[in-house]
């Protein structure tokens, strides 16, 4: 029999989706050709807790890239791999206030604000691995099923797709390289970051590596420690500072879950010591964030109290 927390955990999940499907606004990301041409009406979500319970209501198995969600990811391996002063180097730890692919960097040639805006996720994708663009490509894929918790392909039609269209990520990354902060040649920094954002997932796997971050960097399904815990939680503050793109000031206030969000139309959001949340719908609203998805993630967080820095409970009744 279903414990009656999972059973009241899926009846939440049933309801965010039936509410957010009413939902119509939004647009599909058009500038990746073949992002334009997905399903716009998938939506589901999961929820992994780090005792290894997986939860599911909607689309929750329908694949799609996971986009700049992996930005996250990558940057826990970079931070594993070399700690945060070193990575801190090239790439800094401050909310950019601009768009996710704006030529964001400091004083012009320097460290581009930090990982999770395009200019930072192609450095810090370059100092996660080492190697040829193929073994630096397996690395990273290898890294992002690590914490799914199974192997993940890349979708090559949507990776051609974007890399025949990467004109501002080459621009940014021939910035990066000048100015020292690039750990790869341009082209292998781009053909391994594209790779790493044509990954498909499902929102039960962001659900799970969210988790996985949310568990201080042990994977809940493999047990497997995926990175040390100072990576998860270096990871984690960043993605509560910068994970929603210009609008993450306003989702820490309102939602009060540490997220990352991708124009594929994926949410990976968690809870630290407790669970990783995972959401799937493709339209996107002004910044780049899935409408459902952002609707769902508020649903839950304002019913049940999810916020991260109002866990109140153990300073006795409030006013
Ligand atoms: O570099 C790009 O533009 C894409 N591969 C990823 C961008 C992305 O997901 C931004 N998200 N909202």
């Amino acid at each position: 029999m279903t414990d009656p927390l999972q059973h009241r955990i899926a009846a939440a999940l049933e309801r965010a989706v039936e509410a957010a499907r009413a939902d119509t606004s939004g647009e599909l990301a058009s500038y990746i050709p073949e992002l334009a041409r997905v399903d716009p009406e998938p939506t589901g979500i999961a929820v992994a807790g780090l005792g290894g319970f997986v939860e599911e209501a909607g689309d929750a198995r329908v694949p799609f890239t996971i986009q700049s969600v992996s930005k996250a990811f990558i940057a826990a391996a970079a931070y594993d791999r070399l700690g945060l002063d070193a990575v801190a180097e090239h790439v800094g730890m401050e909310p950019s206030g601009e768009a996710f692919d704006a030529i964001s960097l400091e004083g012009g040639r320097g460290r581009p604000k930090n990982p999770l805006i395009n200019a930072g996720a192609i450095a810090t994708t370059s100092f996660a691995s080492e190697g040829d663009a193929d073994a630096r490509s397996a690395a990273v894929v290898h890294v992002l099923g690590e914490f799914a918790g199974h192997a993940l392909v890349i979708d090559e039609d949507v990776r051609d797709s974007e890399l025949a269209t990467a004109d501002r990520n080459l621009a940014m990354a021939h910035l990066l390289h000048a100015a020292g902060h690039l750990g790869a040649s341009v082209d292998t920094a781009i053909r391994v970051y594209t790779d790493q954002c044509s990954v498909l997932v499902t929102a039960v796997d962001l659900a799970v590596m969210a988790a996985t971050l949310a568990g201080g960097g042990v994977n809940p399904i493999t047990g497997r420690r995926v990175v040390g815990q100072d990576a998860a939680r270096w990871t984690i503050a960043m993605m509560a500072s910068c994970g929603m793109y210009d609008s993450s000031g306003e989702w820490l206030v309102r939602v009060g879950l540490p997220a990352k969000s991708g124009v594929g139309g994926g949410i990976a959001a968690l809870d630290p010591g407790f669970f990783g949340v995972g959401t799937f719908s493709p339209r996107l609203d002004a910044v780049g964030n899935s409408v459902r998805g952002v609707r769902m993630l508020r649903d839950l967080s304002d019913r049940h109290g999810l916020h991260m820095l109002g866990h109140f409970d153990s300073v006795g009744p409030g006013r």
